[in-house]
């Protein structure tokens, strides 16, 4: 992981939330490389979920009114147990002391469970992970709301509002991508767990009895999802949660697990939330949540069946899956370690470099040439300074899949060298149809 984590700040993908101030527990900001990972994560889900007939999207509002965590459940029960140490004042969850190390700078190196043994910590108290703020000018119990826990909730109260308007009859399901805050107790492992996070959520909306078929096959798809972006077979799995530990909206719940440097972790969940959600809008809100089938001239409660990834935590999954350091020949016939990100072509930041082999003979003016020609297509990178193995070297560790080289033969001919990042084979390509080319291989990838 740390060498993921400086990889990440040293070439601009996540730099940590205000680091000039010391960096703010828990928030991270994505860097140029790391903003078109993000963007391109987020755009395949989209792409996957939208471009069926039977999903439509939504983007909902951030605040929601306070009425809609009461009936989700959230006030009530969005809480970890907490445990403070009378000592040193750091906070723990009570459920993760093992794990955890003491806070105070006197006892660096120490176990929390050796100072819990001691008896310096105080007795478990519930603590919310709402992050609560006011709206309008009054900072008093009327005016508190609270910043989405999880975009699921906007999604649910417009259930009829975008049945009606889009027509659609469930099975049917609503996709959103969004912002999330949780204020957790212990943040860790890097983008693993943050304070501000992004989920791809999409809830589907089936009759009753059918639930369990789509259920299982939403458990598949969204396995495929990953598998389909190149993610390694054996370092996913399903984990199904015990009928005791079940969510308390949940009848069946399997979580799509990422193996990480420091193990097995969720990345994305699928719950088979029943009519809980709708049912709890309709009594809190005392509107209607109920869809009525034209036809069959049926009222029902539709159940939901959730699939919740976080895109933040799947950036990471593939960032870790794609992290390879390999041996590579050098251009005097030795070998030395190349840092390669195998990030697929579709998620990769930047899609080609482009180098004139030398700065002379007319190579830059051709490579500029051909980098503005790409430029319209896809996201490329122009570089001209250090030998060709550096440069090449350089995109490798950006995880640019092309790089195309303007030498020689290409003053002959008008062809150049185009260099697989992973193979690292090359194969000489017409300059004419050098987009085609690429946007094959992308494509096929
Ligand atoms: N609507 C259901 C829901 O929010 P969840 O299991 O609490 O379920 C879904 O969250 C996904 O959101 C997780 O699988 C994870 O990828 C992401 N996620 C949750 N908490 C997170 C955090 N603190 N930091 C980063 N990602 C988080």
């Amino acid at each position: 992981m740390e060498k993921i984590v400086s990889l990440s700040k040293r070439r601009g993908y996540v730099f940590q939330s205000s680091e000039i101030y010391g960096g703010l527990n828990g928030c991270w900001d994505y860097g140029p490389l790391g903003v078109e990972l993000l963007r391109n994560v987020k755009e395949q889900w989209w792409q996957a979920m939208t471009s069926r007939v039977d999903v439509e999207g939504i983007d909902a509002a951030i605040l929601m009114h306070p009425r809609v965590w009461e009936a989700s459940g959230h006030v009530a029960n969005f809480t970890d147990p907490m445990v403070d140490c009378k000592e040193c004042k750091a906070r723990f969850r009570a459920d993760q002391i093992d794990d955890a190390m003491c806070g105070s700078p006197a006892y660096k190196g120490r176990k929390a469970s050796k100072c819990q043994a001691e008896g310096k910590f105080t007795d478990a108290r519930q603590f919310n992970l709402m992050f609560k703020t006011f709206i309008g000018p009054m900072e008093d119990n009327t005016s508190i709301v609270y910043l989405r826990p999880e975009t699921a909730q906007g999604i649910f109260v417009n259930f009829l509002n975008v049945q009606s308007a889009s027509r659609q009859k469930p099975p049917f399901g609503i996709a959103q991508i969004g912002k999330a805050f949780r204020n957790e107790i212990n943040t860790k492992n890097f983008l693993f767990r943050t304070r501000e996070f992004e989920q791809m959520e999409m809830q589907f909306f089936v009759k009753p009895g059918a639930d369990e078929e789509w259920f299982a096959y939403w458990k598949a798809e969204r396995l495929k999802w990953f598998l389909g972006l190149g993610m390694t077979k054996d370092k996913l799995q399903y984990h199904r949660h015990e009928p005791d530990k079940l969510a308390h909206y949940a009848k069946d719940a399997y979580d799509i697990e990422y193996e990480f440097p420091f193990g097995w972790g969720e990345i994305e969940g699928i719950h088979n939330r029943t009519d809980f959600d709708l049912s709890r809008h309709e009594e809190y809100s005392g509107k209607s949540m109920k869809y009525f089938d034209e036809q069959s001239k049926e009222r029902f409660t539709p159940y939901i069946i959730e699939t919740s990834a976080g895109a933040s935590r799947s950036f990471m999954a593939f960032l870790v899956d794609a992290y390879r350091e390999e041996e590579a020949p050098t251009a005097d016939g030795k070998t030395e370690t190349r840092v390669v990100l195998r990030l697929h072509p579709k998620l990769a930041p930047v899609k080609v470099g482009v180098f004139p082999l030398v700065n002379r003979d007319g190579m830059p003016e051709i490579a500029k040439k051909i980098e503005g020609a790409i430029r319209p297509h896809f996201r490329v990178f122009y570089d001209d300074s250090g030998a060709v193995g550096r440069r090449y070297r350089r995109q490798d560790e950006a995880g640019t899949p092309f790089c195309v080289t303007v030498d020689s033969q290409t003053l002959e001919d008008e062809s150049v060298t185009v260099r697989e990042r992973d193979s690292m084979r090359q194969a000489r390509v017409g300059t004419d149809h050098l987009v085609g080319y690429i946007r094959e291989k992308i494509h096929v990838a």
